[in-house]
């Protein structure tokens, strides 16, 4: 068989934007700085009052298919990856193959559909599945639509509004794909954590500083297990490192965590010990608190050096050039952090066939995944594609008051009568309730 990833992708922004430091963090009473600096963010993408989970992801899968010439019959599975369901029962995919349905000829009647749950890396785990579908060749030569689709809003006055944010990721995963191509070898960091959960309510508990430490432990777990069957990593093996990313500054944690085990044992330690030292070994110290500390001085002097900055550059900061402009999408968000990597090569002109991915997704409660995967032929004609830039560009700006109005409007404990701030145009918009309580969708011309 030849190889299985992701052929196609649309990404889908909602239509507002909350402005960080010009609008929120006076509002809050922080310096803009804790937010542009510290957590690394601009500003968050909302929904607009006619938007949801359903219209963002129908309206990337609808451009998606669209764009490949998909008929309903090249798809034999939907599968959406999401923590902001409206219903325990029924899934998400009937909504969204409803609305397909809707505008193209023909129905979905024979694709599977179904519903992931595991906080963010619930995308990834939705990809995974499709490729192991088509892999077991069960796909009866059709491919798989995972679509990652989230408003991930945050209680009011919570510390976690500063990264919120609303989009989908619809991904078509297909044999021979143009975009990547993804590897059988996948690393797992998992474990029983309470770090950020939604017992029966819309809006997350979080511990949010115990949740930074429990990312930071299930990936490096995740990264150990990868190395167990796909050998060790090395700093060079990989063009791009497209993590998780629920706001940039825990990316540039991980990050430096990240280079400091994958470099140990190689020429770059080696090279680098003039300057700051050999890494701290346990054997080398009485105690587990002394080896911490000696750890943590090197990581600190390591974050420092000419050498890890330019791997980062080169490596890490491409991937968040979409995600400081548009917040934490939950299950879209490594997915998101893909993209906007390799389009940040495509910017530059280079030539990426054949370049490597470290790819780092992370969900709540906890798991982490590590994989790889390889940029294929196709992939610059799918990300000149993408109209990602002109969707920011077009969101509408809100103001204070008009933000605490769209957060009432979509939080189910609030009446609200709120206008739409944006006009629906050729998409899929909410449209009311129907008899049973059921969310209803209509598509605007
Ligand atoms: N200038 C520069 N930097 C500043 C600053 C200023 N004036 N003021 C503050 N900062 C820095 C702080 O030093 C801090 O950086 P470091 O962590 O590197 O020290 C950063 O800005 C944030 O400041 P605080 O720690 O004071 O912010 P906070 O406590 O209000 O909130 C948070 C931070 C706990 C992460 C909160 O945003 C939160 O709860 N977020 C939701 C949970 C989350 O995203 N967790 C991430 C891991 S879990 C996950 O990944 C799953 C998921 O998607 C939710």
């Amino acid at each position: 068989m030849t190889g299985v990833g992701i052929d196609a992708v649309e990404i889908r922004t909602g239509k507002l934007k909350l402005d960080l430091a010009e609008t929120f963090a006076d509002e809050m009473g922080d310096a803009p700085e804790k937010y542009t600096k510290g957590l690394g963010l601009y500003a968050s993408s909302f929904p607009d009052t006619y938007e949801d989970i359903v219209t963002m992801g129908a309206n990337a899968a609808h451009r998606l298919m669209e764009r490949k010439g998909l008929d309903l019959d090249d798809i034999g599975r939907i599968d959406v990856a999401t923590e902001s369901a409206f219903d325990h029962s029924k899934p998400v995919s009937t909504y969204i193959g409803g609305c397909l349905e809707s505008v193209f000829e023909g129905d979905l009647h024979h694709a599977n559909k179904g519903e992931r749950k595991f906080a963010c890396v619930s995308g990834t785990q939705s990809v995974d599945d499709a490729y192991n579908w088509i892999k077991a060749g069960r796909n009866r030569g059709r491919a798989a639509l995972v679509i990652a689709t989230d408003t991930a809003l945050y209680a009011r006055d919570d510390p976690g509004e500063a990264t919120q944010g609303a989009g989908a990721v619809a991904m078509l995963i297909d044999e021979d794909p143009d975009l990547v191509e993804l590897s059988t070898d996948q690393g797992y960091g998992s474990a029983d954590e309470t770090d950020f959960l939604k017992p029966q309510q819309q809006f997350p508990s979080v511990d949010g500083k115990r949740s930074v430490k429990v990312y930071l432990a299930r990936m490096r777990e995740a990264l150990i297990d990868y190395e167990r069957v796909g050998g060790d990593i090395h700093p060079d093996d990989f063009r791009l490192g497209p993590f998780h990313t629920p706001f940039p500054g825990m990316v540039r944690k991980a990050a430096v965590l990240a280079y400091r085990h994958i470099t140990r044992d190689t020429e770059i330690e080696d090279e680098l010990a003039t300057e700051i030292g050999r890494q701290p070994r346990p054997e080398g110290f009485e105690d587990d608190e002394a080896y911490m500390e000696a750890l943590s001085e090197y990581t600190d002097a390591l974050k420092e050096t000419e050498r890890y900055q330019s791997w980062y550059d080169r490596t890490i900061d491409p991937t968040l050039d979409i995600s400081r402009h548009v917040g934490n999408w939950y299950t879209g968000s490594v997915h998101v952090a893909r993209i906007a990597g390799i389009k940040a090569l495509a910017e530059a002109g280079e030539d990426a066939v054949g370049d490597r991915l470290l790819v780092g997704s992370y969900g709540s409660g906890a798991q982490a995944e590590i994989h790889v995967e390889t940029i294929k032929d196709g992939w610059r004609e799918e990300i000149d594609a993408l109209d990602i830039d002109e969707q920011l560009e077009a969101r509408y700006d809100l103001s204070f008051d008009e933000y605490e109005d769209v957060h009432d409007a979509h939080n189910f404990d609030e009446e609200s009568a709120v206008e739409e701030l944006t006009v629906p145009e050729s998409e899929f918009a909410f449209d009311g309730w129907g008899r049973m309580g059921e969310r209803k969708y209509r598509y605007v011309e």
